[in-house]
């Protein structure tokens, strides 16, 4: 009995050394500073993953190859970073206002699109989300650049007829929203990052969505906005391939361009639509690019970590930093990548190739550490390889090969690559609109595509 008690004793003491040694551990990361490495010379040598090589080892040689390779990389990055959507989509569309006086020569359009439940039994209301569109007038129907913006279509100029939006907003605690409301005062806040004139005076129509109307940015469980609309579908996949807000949002702009393929009286040509997306955004319109090939260019401004950044290079934000503040915008897959990027069977030059051939354009901006803008361009050139293997020529291939990283404001062209720096901080502004609607021009001009 006597050794007993005295093992008992022991056992006890044990797990009282465990269990403070593991509540100081834990309490230490959870205190832990994030310091971010700014330091080029700190950069772990790192070996990124060939965009052109099979999982098996095979060297892709052509454009068919391409298809399976392109096919397998999707399918990497569903699982390892943002998550499986479903294939199919259903949705409605109600023009809700016309106002063809809105600007000389420009018709401003409000649209409900309604994506409904996937399973027509399953007892939800349609997800309603408000399209804003500004629409040049013209006999024939024009190209088209769609972003979601961040605030709400009431905060991209002062037009008082714009709706606010009714669903989840970010408690700004500046006066804009009242809460998790969107109210008046946020109206036009956001008008320097959409400069609606300028697009339409080059021919181009603008439309944008509200990030929330599709999906809530916090973690809810898969209960809200489009992942609200599939329990049956979420629920039959592998815990850990489950679709974070990205993914969700990536669907919606899906869903958009269904919309417009839908609506002749929006004059849009839905062959020759743009993704565009800032930031957390940016990361989006890429996702978006990448999982529906109808987009036909690609715009990523400023989307850092997860975006258009190198993993592996673990400058500013890192893997494991955006897991820890953003776990929901991936899947829980991605976790087990947090400082141990070089695990990861992807990176995100692979990302902008799944947008190949069609016209990509990263920009990124002087002041904008945190998203790793030379990780942003080194991304960018390292997927030239799937471009030539397309029919990039030879001559744009060795622009974008002995391209170095610009210094100060500059872009680089090369056919349907585009790379820019914005001298300024983390924004979308005019210069970054410019320089993607020149790319625009030479890409989406011609009818008929
Ligand atoms: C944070 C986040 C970035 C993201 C940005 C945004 O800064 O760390 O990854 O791009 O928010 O979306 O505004």
């Amino acid at each position: 009995m006597q050794v007993h008690k005295y093992n008992n004793q022991m056992l006890g003491a044990i797990v009282v050394v465990a269990f403070l040694s593991m509540t100081t551990s834990t309490m230490a990361q959870a205190t832990k500073k994030f310091v971010p490495n700014y330091d080029e010379s700190k950069i772990p040598p790192y070996q990124l993953p060939a965009a052109l090589q099979t999982e098996n080892g095979d060297r892709v040689q052509n454009a068919e190859q391409w298809n399976d390779r392109r096919a397998e990389t999707l399918r990497l990055f569903e699982e390892h970073v943002f998550g499986i959507m479903p294939g199919q989509r259903n949705i409605k569309v109600k023009v809700v206002r016309s106002d063809r006086d809105y600007r000389p020569g420009v018709t401003r359009h409000e649209l409900d699109v309604s994506i409904l439940p996937l399973d027509a039994s399953i007892d939800r209301s349609p997800l309603v989300v408000q399209v804003l569109a500004d629409v040049p007038q013209s006999d024939a129907p024009v190209p088209a650049i769609l972003g979601l913006n961040f605030q709400g279509n009431h905060t991209i100029d002062e037009d008082p007829k714009t709706r606010i939006p009714t669903s989840w907003v970010r408690d700004r605690r500046n006066g804009t929203t009242d809460g998790s409301k969107a109210i008046e005062a946020g109206r036009g806040v956001a008008s320097t990052r959409w400069p609606s004139k300028m697009i339409t005076d080059r021919g181009y129509a603008m439309l944008t969505v509200y990030y929330g109307d599709i999906d809530p940015d916090f973690d809810d469980g898969f209960e809200n906005g489009v992942h609200g609309l599939m329990p049956e579908f979420i629920a039959s996949l592998p815990e850990n391939h489950r679709p974070g807000s990205i993914a969700g949002w990536a669907y919606g702009l899906s869903c958009v361009l269904d919309a417009i393929e839908q609506t002749e009286a929006l004059n849009v040509d839905a062959t020759r639509v743009g993704v565009l997306g800032h930031s957390r955004l940016g990361k989006t319109s890429l996702w978006a690019g990448a999982t529906d090939p109808r987009f036909a260019m690609v715009i990523s401004n400023d989307s850092g970590c997860g975006g258009t950044a190198l993993c592996r290079r673990a400058i500013g934000e890192t893997v494991a930093r955006i897991n820890t503040s953003f776990p929901h915008w991936f899947n829980d897959a991605y976790l087990q990548y947090n400082e141990n990027e070089s695990a990861l069977p992807i990176d995100q030059h692979q990302l902008i190739a799944l947008s190949a051939p069609r016209a990509i354009a990263v920009g990124s901006a002087t002041q904008d550490e945190w998203a790793d803008p030379k990780g942003e361009f080194l991304a960018w050139q390292a997927a030239a390889p799937v471009y030539q293997l397309l029919g990039m020529p030879s001559e744009d291939l060795k622009v974008v090969e002995e391209a170095s990283m610009p210094n100060g404001q500059s872009v680089i062209n090369a056919g349907p690559m585009q790379y820019h720096l914005r001298e300024g901080k983390h924004d979308l502004a005019d210069y970054d609109w410019q320089c993607y609607l020149d790319l625009a021009d030479r890409t989406l001009q011609t009818e008929s595509r």
